[in-house]
């Protein structure tokens, strides 16, 4: 069976990284993620990344490029990442999140990133364009 995949987001403004803080569920409340979630059928990873962007936090954003590389969530669940241009609204945590952070690169290992979001937050944070 294939992995079904979770999409999510490394969101940049002014040379800045959003990082969302869960809501729910319990056992992930409180850790902070980069934005995304689950593919519908048929859809393509860009297109479900632009729909959950819009859904979570209220904004158009761009995906620009996949960082290389996929990590494992709990078993049948997969997760990439594409680096995102904000393209207009300020993000607000409508859905999943209680709170968003802008971290500019000395804050971005200030917050409690999901573990298996730590990779990937990693190789955002290496590609942060100037401010
Ligand atoms: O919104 P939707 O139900 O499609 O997805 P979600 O609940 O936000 O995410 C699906 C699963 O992926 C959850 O188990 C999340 O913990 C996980 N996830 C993650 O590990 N890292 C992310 N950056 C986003 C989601």
């Amino acid at each position: 069976m294939t992995d079904r995949v979770v999409v999510a987001g490394a969101v940049y403004d002014r040379g800045r990284l959003l990082a969302a803080r869960r809501s729910a569920p319990p056992e992930l409340a409180g850790r902070w993620e980069l934005p995304g979630g689950k593919l519908e059928p048929g859809e393509r990873p860009e297109q479900a990344l632009v729909r959950e962007l819009r859904e979570e936090l209220g904004v158009e954003a761009r995906p620009v490029e996949r960082i290389p590389g996929e990590w494992p969530l709990m078993p049948g669940l997969v997760l990439q990442v594409w680096t995102v241009r904000l393209l207009s609204g300020e993000p607000r945590p409508l859905e999943d999140h209680d709170e968003l952070r802008w971290l500019g690169p000395e804050e971005i290992h200030t917050v409690d990133w999901l573990d298996q979001d730590r990779p990937a937050v990693a190789e955002a944070a290496r590609r942060l364009p100037a401010p």
